[in-house]
């Protein structure tokens, strides 16, 4: 009921009368007062008032499953949404509750991670109440193979929510990172459990630094969104954009199987494109210029002896003048 009630005031962005929520939400009085007076509770400012009813004032900035669902109606990423204040790692846990039977959709977010895991074993720094941090759990009918793919979905609808919300240019280091004046803001692991030729599960986490005003110097590349504008951003609302732009993506990407219908906006967001790179791909170094993604996520790369097509997975991406 907490999200709906939060859903509700939020919509009105006035008064709301304590009769309008009865009715809408199909409870007593008594019922609305007392989710009234947990929100409270939690750090929400509502303000009631005699004959007028109730007014959403400000919220805490936290990324609780209530938050997260109330700017979701509607969306599948927001039917059931698992919050944590402290967590392992949130992929951990998505594999966790998969394992466990949870459904397509299921969303774990947590204020904070001890073990946020990066790529290749790395660890992810994950500082409370900050960043997004956060797991999806997906079971796409795809081969196994194309599951690559979904990472640079993740990619595209990062890459547009943050534009949405904050009006800066992220752009996309292929395959799995978020780019702004050449600093990371944001980093994405998926992980599968698979046959040979079924899907059983797919966890695509995210990291998102947002509101860090600064990192220490073993991690020089990265950086947060408050940091490039000089302004924090209300975490719940970045997530949610970030849902539903996935949501969107996703759906493009299962009616054609492969990034067909991403791939224009993709490329215009590859930060990597018409840019040297340097390929490490199976131990062997390649060089060349990259072209952009094909529609099944592979990287082309322009060398002197023809275009590779490079896999994501099997390889590393630097560009040769430094981290891009
Ligand atoms: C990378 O750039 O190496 C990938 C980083 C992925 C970090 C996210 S944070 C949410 C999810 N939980 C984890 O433990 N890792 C991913």
């Amino acid at each position: 009921m907490k999200k709906e009630i939060l859903r509700l005031l939020r919509e009105k962005e006035s008064y709301l009368s304590g009769q309008e929520l009865c009715s809408r939400l199909s409870v007593s009085r008594t019922a609305v007062w007392k989710a009234i007076n947990q929100l409270r509770e939690e750090g929400y400012q509502i303000e009631s008032a005699s004959h007028r009813g109730y007014l959403l004032v400000s919220g805490p900035d936290r990324v609780t499953a209530a938050e997260l669902a109330s700017r979701l109606s509607g969306c599948p990423f927001g039917e059931n949404i698992i919050y944590k204040e402290e967590i392992d790692s949130t992929n951990i846990e998505a594999k966790r509750q998969a394992e466990a039977g949870a459904v397509h959709g299921t969303v774990v977010i947590a204020e904070s991670q001890e073990q946020g895991r990066g790529r290749k074993g790395k660890a992810w720094s994950s500082p409370k109440g900050t960043g997004i941090w956060m797991s999806l759990v997906l079971r796409p009918e795809i081969r196994p193979e194309r599951a690559a793919c979904l990472t640079l979905t993740a990619a595209l609808a990062v890459s547009r929510a943050v534009e949405h919300v904050t009006g800066l240019s992220a752009q996309i280091k292929w395959p799995n990172d978020l780019v702004i004046n050449g600093k990371k803001i944001c980093g994405i692991l998926t992980e599968m459990s698979s046959e040979m030729d079924f899907i059983h599960y797919v966890v695509t986490g995210i990291g998102i630094n947002v509101n860090m005003e600064r990192f220490q110097e073993e991690l020089p590349f990265a950086t947060s969104l408050q940091i490039e504008s000089g302004r924090p951003y209300i975490r719940a609302e970045l997530a949610a954009w970030v849902l539903r732009e996935f949501d969107a993506c996703y759906q493009d990407f299962l009616e054609t199987g492969d990034l067909e219908k991403l791939l224009s906006d993709y490329n215009e967001r590859l930060v990597n494109k018409d840019r040297q790179v340097q390929v490490i791909k199976e131990g062997e170094q390649i060089q060349g210029t990259a072209r952009g993604v094909n529609s099944q996520g592979e990287l082309l790369v322009e060398t002197k002896d023809g275009t590779e097509a490079v896999l994501s997975g099997e390889v590393s991406v630097r560009g040769v003048y430094g981290y891009v």
